[in-house]
């Protein structure tokens, strides 16, 4: 069976996930691509940090050229984060023909047109199944299963830590600083949290979104956000004392060539579907002119969930055609 060499950008809550579910299904991806999976080397800020998994000392660098300049490594996993450094070292990586995964939605929301390009240019692939909502597979439903569609309207909870904040706040009366701070704890909330609690990280989310589900280019620019800052226990409070419940919702709407994209806290009834949607999980509706309707929830943050998001593009990648060496005979006959 042939090895593929892989550089994993970032060994935070992602990347440690992603190094725990390649080491512990090695078999079963190799039947399921054909290829056993090997990580090269590991780009990371702090050799000496303590790790949540063991990574061997060598493995480790803090110089990105030592993965970029690798011909060996094939396919680049960025779980780091960032936005205009990160641009650059994935533009690299694509320009040495290198595939990417990422889970970087600040990325693919600034920068997805540049990228996308300098992907397609290069004959390469470039995935973030986990840049939108975890482990729901919402990007490659909107790009392939429902492609044939006309989406009109994409709309849910696109934000874990938010949802956990609102969640505990409704059920237990917690205060929200407390539960920010489980959020983060949990591995959930962003290297600054500011981004998710603002809204602007179910922005960038809504934008991707957009621009896939209406086939062009919506601007995070362009996105109306309001976050959850301003929400008070005594917000929660009166929802709740009328049936209702607060959640922060992201929608896109599309009305003849009008796109219009938002993410704001909104009451909901306690009935509605969204409103059900508790810890950091997400969930997202889709209505489409043939279709009709359609609700996918799932985990929408957290190391395990985005490590299968991400695991996920990595055996897309593997059985494409881009791949060049691909072996199918060698695959599972229903993997
Ligand atoms: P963490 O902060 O936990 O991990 C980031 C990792 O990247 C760390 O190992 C850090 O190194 C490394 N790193 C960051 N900047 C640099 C740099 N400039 N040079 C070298 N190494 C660097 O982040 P997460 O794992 O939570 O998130 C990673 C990405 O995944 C982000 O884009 C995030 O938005 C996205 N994401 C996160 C989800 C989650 O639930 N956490 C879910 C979906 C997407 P060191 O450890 O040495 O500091
Ligand atoms: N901080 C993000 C969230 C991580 O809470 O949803 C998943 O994208």
């Amino acid at each position: 069976r042939k090895v593929v060499k892989v550089g994993l950008l970032g060994l935070g809550t992602v990347g440690s996930g992603v190094v725990k579910m390649l080491r512990q299904n090695v078999e079963e991806l190799a039947q399921k691509c054909g290829y056993e999976v090997e990580i090269q080397r590991v780009l990371v800020r702090d050799l000496e940090k303590m790790r949540a998994v063991d990574v061997e000392r060598h493995m480790l660098t803090r110089d990105v050229q030592d993965i970029l300049e690798d011909p060996e490594v094939r396919i680049v996993i960025e779980v780091m984060g960032g936005e205009e450094q990160t641009k650059e070292i994935v533009l690299q990586a694509l320009q040495a023909g290198k595939h990417v995964i990422t889970a970087n939605k600040d990325l693919v929301a600034l920068h997805g047109a540049l990228l996308h390009r300098a992907a397609d240019e290069n004959g390469v692939e470039l995935l973030y199944e986990a840049a939108v909502a975890g482990a729901i597979p919402i990007v490659r439903v909107l790009k392939q299963s429902f492609a044939a569609d006309n989406v009109r309207e994409v709309m849910g909870i696109v934000n874990g830590t938010t949802n956990y904040i609102l969640s505990k706040m409704t059920a237990e009366g917690a205060a929200y600083e407390d539960a920010l701070a489980e959020a983060q704890q949990l591995g959930y909330a962003e290297a600054d949290p500011h981004a998710d609690v603002s809204g602007l990280d179910a922005a960038r989310k809504m934008a991707i979104l957009a621009s896939i589900s209406f086939r062009q280019a919506v601007e995070l620019a362009d996105v109306k956000l309001e976050g959850i800052e301003s929400v008070t226990q005594q917000d929660v409070e009166r929802a709740k004392a009328g049936g209702q419940v607060i959640k922060l919702i992201g929608r896109a709407r599309r009305e003849g060539s009008a796109i219009e994209v938002s993410v704001a806290p909104m009451w909901l009834e306690a009935a509605h579907p969204l409103a059900k949607v508790g810890d950091c999980f997400n969930a997202v509706y889709v209505y489409a002119d043939a279709l009709g309707e359609a609700m996918l929830y799932g985990r929408g943050a957290g190391e395990m969930p985005t490590a299968s998001a991400v695991v996920g593009d990595l055996l897309a990648v593997l059985r494409g055609r881009k791949f060049a060496a691909a072996q199918p005979q060698q695959m599972a006959r229903w993997a």
